[in-house]
């Protein structure tokens, strides 16, 4: 970035996590950690296994609550609120192991996931039942965009507890494709997921970032998927922020190397 007397400023800080910190009987997962996510960034969370990125997300997202620390969305306050209710307000989350519905069927899955989330309108208090049909249509339509996209059309009434596990990974980001949350996090997405639809992955998220303008934070330990997606890229490391910076800088810091990198490039 240049600096210059009409440099735009940087874009707004959608969601902050400050000083958070989170003890599991002795094991503090998530020790003083902070982060910022930039309006309209895929940011990416790398660290090492047990690093406390799973747990941060918990927080992020209101699954756990801190035992000290602060969560912002859009400047306000959200350390005390539940899950659905940051979800009202623009954030939904997936899950590191994917949270299906199994006795439902992956149009089912789609279909239920706006409930409770963004955009979630009661309707039929204030609508007759026309529009509420029309708004049933639009989510259907939805759905089915939603499933060619994630390549499930084929599997649309297949139950979902009969997915591979890369499937249910793909049915888990469709879900939170299906709500209209500007912010999504996703915790390793591509675990599980085989390389051809790795690609395919990684195109659905950079298409939501640049033409629906969603906003990503994603923990992956895909360095490829990394580096192909995300900038910035923030290191946490021992429940705490090591680095932030572009990857083509994080992969050459001897901290990161250390902490992560270098055990990591040596499983490749
Ligand atoms: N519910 C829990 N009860 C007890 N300890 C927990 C709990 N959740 C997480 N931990 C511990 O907290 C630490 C951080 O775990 P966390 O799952 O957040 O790491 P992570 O960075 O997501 O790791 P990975 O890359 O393996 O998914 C680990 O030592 C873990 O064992
Ligand atoms: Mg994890």
């Amino acid at each position: 970035m240049h600096a210059s007397a009409t440099a735009k400023s940087p874009p707004r800080i959608v969601l902050s996590g400050q000083a958070l910190q989170k003890s599991f009987g002795g094991v503090r997962a998530v020790s003083g950690m902070s982060l910022t996510l930039r309006e309209g960034s895929i940011t990416g969370l790398i660290g090492p296994n047990g690093a406390g990125k799973s747990t941060l997300f918990h927080l992020l997202s209101g699954v756990i609550r801190p035992d000290s620390g602060r969560v912002e969305l859009f400047g306000d306050n959200i350390t005390a609120l539940p899950t659905h209710e940051r979800a009202q307000r623009g954030m939904v989350r997936s899950f590191q192991l994917a949270r299906e519905f199994g006795p439902l069927t992956v149009l089912e899955n789609l279909l239920l996931a706006p409930q409770n989330q963004c955009g979630e309108r009661l309707l039929p208090l204030f609508f007759g039942p026309a529009k509420v049909r029309a708004e049933q249509e639009g989510l259907y339509r939805r759905a089915v965009e939603v499933l060619a996209l994630s390549r499930l059309t084929a599997l649309r009434n297949e139950y979902a507890a009969n997915l591979s596990g890369g499937q249910k990974k793909l049915l888990e980001l469709g879900r939170a494709l299906m709500t209209d949350c500007p912010v999504i996090l996703l915790d390793e997405p591509g675990a599980g997921v085989n390389p051809a639809l790795m690609g395919l992955l990684t195109e659905m998220i950079r298409r939501l970032n640049a033409e629906y303008g969603k906003t990503f934070l994603i923990i992956e330990h895909d360095m490829d998927f990394i580096a192909r997606l995300c900038d910035p890229v923030i290191v946490m490391t021992e429940g705490r922020h090591l680095m932030e910076a572009s990857f083509d800088e994080i992969r050459r810091d001897p901290a990161v190397i250390e902490a992560y990198l270098g055990r990591a490039a040596a499983h490749v």
